[in-house]
């Protein structure tokens, strides 16, 4: 038997999640939504794309829960998108509300689903659904650092004009301004960019990777990004269906790691078939750390507005 995934929110991130798992096969997938006929419509679709690009994988759509009982993998994607101007925290009391309604629905159905949370302000997201379903910590995990990272290494790789394949980058932190990318612990092919780009080069495209969502906010106008977001949601859907103990940046529930209490923030996470299966840590210079702790304090400044 297949794994099993639900994709709740059909729109664009959650509609490309579901492109690539099927495409992958790495499980049958049912999208649910709130707008009646959409995921129906767009599993129909996807699932008509199964003989030409060679999967078996079943898709549903669904706007009931009923169809998702027992997933392995719930994807949460449901909730508003900017708009120009406005950052992830101005989703916040919006998004609050329809994360915790789908997670309620979720936790009864799947008990034992991993929860990976994409819906932004993506930190307080993942911290609410982790308080909302009582899942242990290892359960529920938020999608931003990878995504961050692809960002930045498509930055690192365009400016040296090398494979995005030998290219490594570590981003640390909460999934908005003040996300830490790390370029000592980015690499080329094994080798720091700190030895291959002068510092302002670096500073340069350290600042495009913190604002590479609202570059495209601004070029897309209505909506975000949703390729390389769903392209970094199906990276942990793989890494956990697989077992492939894979490090990757993650929003974890930090208890004590990197100096920080009961606290979802970015870190780098083993993800494997149990879901978030050990916070790696790593020596921070002061800099670094000192970004860090800012980082989450600006999450936390939002949890004490959702007073959770
Ligand atoms: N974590 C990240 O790195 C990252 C990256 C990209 C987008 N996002 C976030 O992901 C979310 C989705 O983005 P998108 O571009 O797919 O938006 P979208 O508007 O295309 O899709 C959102 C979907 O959620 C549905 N929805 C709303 N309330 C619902 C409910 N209660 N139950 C089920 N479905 C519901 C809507 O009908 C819509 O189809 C946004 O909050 C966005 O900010 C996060």
């Amino acid at each position: 038997m297949r794994p099993k995934v639900t994709v709740v929110g059909a729109g664009n991130v959650g509609a490309t999640v579901a492109q690539y798992v099927v495409e992958r096969e790495l499980a049958d997938v049912v999208l649910t939504d709130v707008i009646e006929g959409l995921p129906q419509g767009k599993a129909l679709d996807l699932l008509q794309a199964g003989p030409i690009h060679r999967y078996d994988c079943r898709l549903t759509g669904s706007n009931e829960y009923r169809e998702t009982a027992d997933s392995d993998i719930v994807v949460i994607t449901a909730g508003l998108a900017r708009k120009p101007g406005m950052s992830r925290d101005d989703l916040l009391f919006k998004n609050a509300e329809i994360v915790k309604g789908v997670v309620e629905q979720v936790a009864r159905y799947s008990p034992n689903a991993i929860l990976i949370i994409v819906t932004n302000p993506l930190d307080a997201m993942a911290q609410l659904a982790f308080r909302v379903s009582g899942f242990p910590k290892h359960r529920v995990i938020g999608m931003a650092g990878i995504l961050d990272s692809a960002r930045f290494r498509t930055f690192i790789a365009l400016e040296l004009n090398v494979s995005v394949e030998n290219v490594t980058a570590f981003v640390l932190g909460g999934h908005g301004d003040t996300m830490v990318p790390l370029p000592r612990y980015s690499t080329v092919a094994g080798i720091p960019i700190t030895e291959l780009l002068p510092k302002e080069r670096i500073a340069a495209l350290v600042e495009r990777t913190a604002n590479g969502g609202a570059e495209i906010v601004n070029l897309l106008k209505a909506g975000s990004a949703f390729y390389a977001p769903g392209a970094s949601t199906t990276e942990m859907v793989e890494a956990i269906l697989r077992d492939k103990k894979k490090i990757l940046p993650c929003a974890a529930y930090l208890e004590g790691e990197y100096g920080i209490s009961g606290l979802y923030v970015g870190v780098p996470v083993k993800l494997g078939r149990k879901g978030m299966e050990e916070i790696i840590q790593i020596t921070l210079t002061v800099e670094e750390n000192a970004a860090l702790k800012k980082s989450a304090a600006a999450v936390r400044e939002l949890i004490d507005k959702l007073k959770i």
